[in-house]
């Protein structure tokens, strides 16, 4: 008889190996291979039997098209990550650090669902404590169950008696099954349960939200089978520290993935946040030097955002180069754009720089505004309120064209600023006379020098 082929995967991270190692190389994490049966031996396992199937292979015309009807979450911000709703039978997956605010997110949304029945299922927490969380927010879903289980023989049981509308686990990692041994979190418990629910949420069209912790690294915990396996991922990040939350979509079989939800998190829980350029943007009174405001793209989103510089003189022999939100290389490459195409000495200055709320900003557009703040607070002019930046600086000083220049400028023009710098690039084909804003086009650094200072 042929032997139980196995294989050693990281719990961690899910990363293979065919022998058992103390260190996994993709994580880091010591001691965390365990060993797995990946095939039952067989005595015949043939490719090709002659016989009846139970499915058939049809042409593609012949596929009805069905509108899924999606199930309105009542939320918008929620409805946007999703693409429009939850589709029945989709399995969705929501990841985030401990205490980001998964539970709060999805108990609250099963609180304002009204008219659905909906099945919470905790491994983590006793209804004491979810009805301690579910009194500080607002919304009372009299169908709303909660479910202290851990097992998914006995969640499928309670499922059809209750039949509900909507599951939601939390978490996937407290989640076992009877079928294997393995102890709940462990990799192989977490790709058996979820394979389970996946059939779960197919077979009686159920919808399921899955939370899922993620690891120190940013990678949501467990095999990376578990986001193949689900229809979404979605990730709930943003700074401890913030009251901020945002809601992005990695995956999604069902919608844009570009797309993001923004949230605040306040005492009675997540309130959802429709125009985030009111929030990003400090309220000062007076003008400060070293600030300056962005036109940023998150997702769809056009938004404002503040960008602060600090320039002092090194107190060491290093200067210091410290960035919040920004990644710090970019920092030090437009520092030496700004001081080799016009003529600031900087090398000798610490900078800092931080962007408002605790965001991290991706956008390349971002840096005009960030090579404003820093000559900004370099030369102690402050930039007037309502001037706001959006360009991409390239390492010949030039100022780049950036995406959808249009939707920034009606940003903008909307929240009342009254001049926006950008690329002179992107503005072909652009009617931009009749609008109530004036856009100063810029072709490189030293232009922006000459208008600023
Ligand atoms: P929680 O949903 O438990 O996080 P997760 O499930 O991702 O671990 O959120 C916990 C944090 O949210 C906790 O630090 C307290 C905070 N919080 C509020 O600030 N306001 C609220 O109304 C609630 C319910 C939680
Ligand atoms: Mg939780």
């Amino acid at each position: 008889m042929a032997k139980a082929k196995t294989m050693y995967y990281c719990s961690n991270c899910g990363n293979a190996s065919g022998k058992w190692i103390g260190k996994c190389p993709a994580c880091g994490e010591w001691n965390t291979f365990v060993e797995e049966v990946i095939s039952k031996p067989s005595e015949t396992k043939p490719g090709f039997v002659a016989g009846k199937t139970k499915s058939a292979p049809i042409q593609i015309h012949q596929i009805v098209n069905q509108r899924e009807d999606r199930i309105d979450t009542m939320s918008t911000e929620f409805n946007r990550v999703l693409g429009g709703g939850l589709v029945p039978g989709s399995i969705v997956l929501i990841g985030g650090e401990p205490g980001i605010g998964k539970s709060t997110l999805l108990l609250q949304m099963a609180l304002n669902l009204k008219g659905k029945k909906i099945l919470y299922l905790s491994g983590e927490e006793s209804p004491q404590q979810i009805k301690m969380r579910a009194d500080r927010l607002k919304g009372n879903n009299p169908d709303c169950y909660i479910l202290n289980e851990t097992s998914t023989t006995d969640l499928f049981q309670h499922t059809l008696e209750l039949a509900p509308d909507l599951v939601i686990i939390d978490s996937i990692q407290t989640m076992h099954t009877d079928t294997i041994d393995s102890t709940a979190g462990s990799i192989s418990q977490i790709r058996e349960t979820a394979g389970e629910l996946q059939r779960f949420a197919k077979l009686s069209n159920t919808p399921v939200l899955l939370i899922g912790h993620i690891t120190k690294d940013g990678n949501l915990a467990g095999p990376k089978v578990l986001e193949h396996m689900v229809d979404a991922v979605l990730q709930f990040e943003g700074d401890q520290h913030y009251g901020f939350r945002i809601l992005r979509s990695i995956k999604n079989r069902y919608g844009s993935t570009s797309e993001l939800g923004i949230y605040e998190m306040g005492a009675a829980g997540l309130r959802e946040v429709t125009n985030p350029s009111e929030l990003l943007l400090s309220q000062r009174e007076e003008e400060t030097s070293g600030v300056a405001i962005a036109a940023m793209i998150e997702g769809q989103r056009p938004m404002l955002i503040e960008t602060q510089a600090l320039v002092g003189t090194a107190v060491y022999g290093t200067p210091q180069r410290s960035s919040t939100g920004f990644d710090l290389r970019r920092l030090n490459m437009l520092l030496a754009v700004i001081e080799k195409r016009s003529g600031f000495r900087l090398s000798t200055k610490d900078v800092f720089l931080n962007i408002a709320g605790g965001l991290r900003v991706e956008d390349p557009a971002i840096d005009l505004a960030v090579v404003a703040a820093i000559l900004s607070s370099a030369e102690e002019v402050a930039i007037g309120h309502d001037i706001c930046f959006a360009g991409e600086v390239g390492l010949s000083g030039e100022i780049r064209a950036v995406s959808r220049v249009e939707s920034r400028i009606a940003e903008a023009e909307k929240l009342g600023f009254k001049q926006i710098f950008v690329s002179k690039y992107g503005l072909k084909g652009l009617d931009i006379k009749k609008l109530n804003i004036e856009v100063v086009p810029l072709t490189r650094v030293t232009e922006l020098v000459k208008k600023l200072i």
